[in-house]
């Protein structure tokens, strides 16, 4: 008997969580790319008139080959494409509804939009430990909330006063995604955060930022060219080839799409070949 109570207890629990969900889906977007062109050094074209809408509370994945102008969509969205000579010359790019293109990054952290970079930057002369209290100019409060950010990393408070160039890639990757924590965002603009680490490794972390987004309610934006590691967390998918999206939809459906089996999925870890096959360009003609 109070066995059974407790079973139902869970499925009121389970269909109110439902709803909620559905009610957050039909709310606007937390952000929408609409029709935006990304030019840098004034002549050099690469984001083509790129489209995108980004469910509040979401893990939208961003996928495509090396050169697609995944990292570009990202620093047009945080500001930071005006630090490599990049400028938004057309289209919108909206954040909560308001109008974000080619405004400087800090204004836009301000607003709640976060971006770990490619490569996992980390002062690797300071400790992890200060690393954090030097992110701590971006957090909201004007400190460091360790408590909040070694909930979801404790390797890092156990490697608290190790200097950050000591630390594993994993580790180090980590510690970038915690630097980004402490700004409190709203959004987070992930580059590529498996890139380089061991599959055992991606897994735990990739763990992490779904944890981070259900628990936070942080709406992410995540840009991988491992589609396999992407679609075990993410919602929603894009995937962009020379400065446009080509194919998007449920994380569902596209698992089941012929294309993306082929050249995303791949066999077991050659898909970065299947981009470059002459067949491949044949084939993309459909996604048009
Ligand atoms: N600062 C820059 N100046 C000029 N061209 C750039 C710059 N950054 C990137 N590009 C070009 O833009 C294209 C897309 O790059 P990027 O956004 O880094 O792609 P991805 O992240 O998908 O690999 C590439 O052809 C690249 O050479
Ligand atoms: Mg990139």
């Amino acid at each position: 008997m109070a066995r059974k109570v407790v079973t139902e207890q869970r499925v009121v629990e389970k269909v109110d969580y439902e709803i909620r969900r559905k009610s957050i889906v039909k709310e606007e977007p937390i952000l929408e790319l609409n029709n935006v062109e990304v030019v840098y050094d004034k002549y050099i074209l690469v984001l083509k008139g790129l489209s995108m809408s980004i469910r509040r509370g979401s893990i939208t994945a961003l996928l495509g080959p090396n050169g697609a102008g995944k990292s570009t969509t990202l620093k047009a969205i945080s500001g930071l494409l005006k630090l490599e000579r990049g400028e938004v010359t057309r289209g919108h790019i909206r954040f909560n509804g308001e109008n974000i293109e080619n405004r400087d990054p800090l204004t836009i952290v301000r607003k709640g939009i976060v971006h770990v970079l490619e490569n996992r930057h980390v002062f690797e002369e300071l400790t992890v430990k200060e690393n954090l209290v030097a992110a701590s100019y971006l957090s909201p409060t004007g400190e460091v909330d360790f408590d909040y950010i070694y909930n979801y990393f404790p390797q890092l408070k156990l490697r608290e006063n190790v200097r950050a160039g000591y630390l594993s890639g994993g580790e180090q990757q980590m510690l970038a995604i915690a630097r980004a924590l402490v700004a409190k965002p709203k959004l987070l603009l992930l580059d590529e955060p498996s890139l380089g680490l061991a599959p055992k490794v991606v897994d735990e972390l990739y763990g992490i930022i779904k944890r981070i987004n259900e628990e936070e309610g942080i709406t992410i934006l995540l840009v991988e060219q491992n589609a396999a590691v992407a679609f075990e967390i993410a919602d929603y998918g894009y995937i962009m080839e020379n400065g446009r999206i080509v194919l998007d939809g449920e994380i569902s459906e596209l698992r089941e799409n012929e294309d993306v089996k082929e050249f995303y999925m791949g066999l077991k870890g050659s898909s970065r070949k299947n981009f470059r096959s002459a067949k491949y360009y044949k084939r993309k003609k459909r996604w048009y």
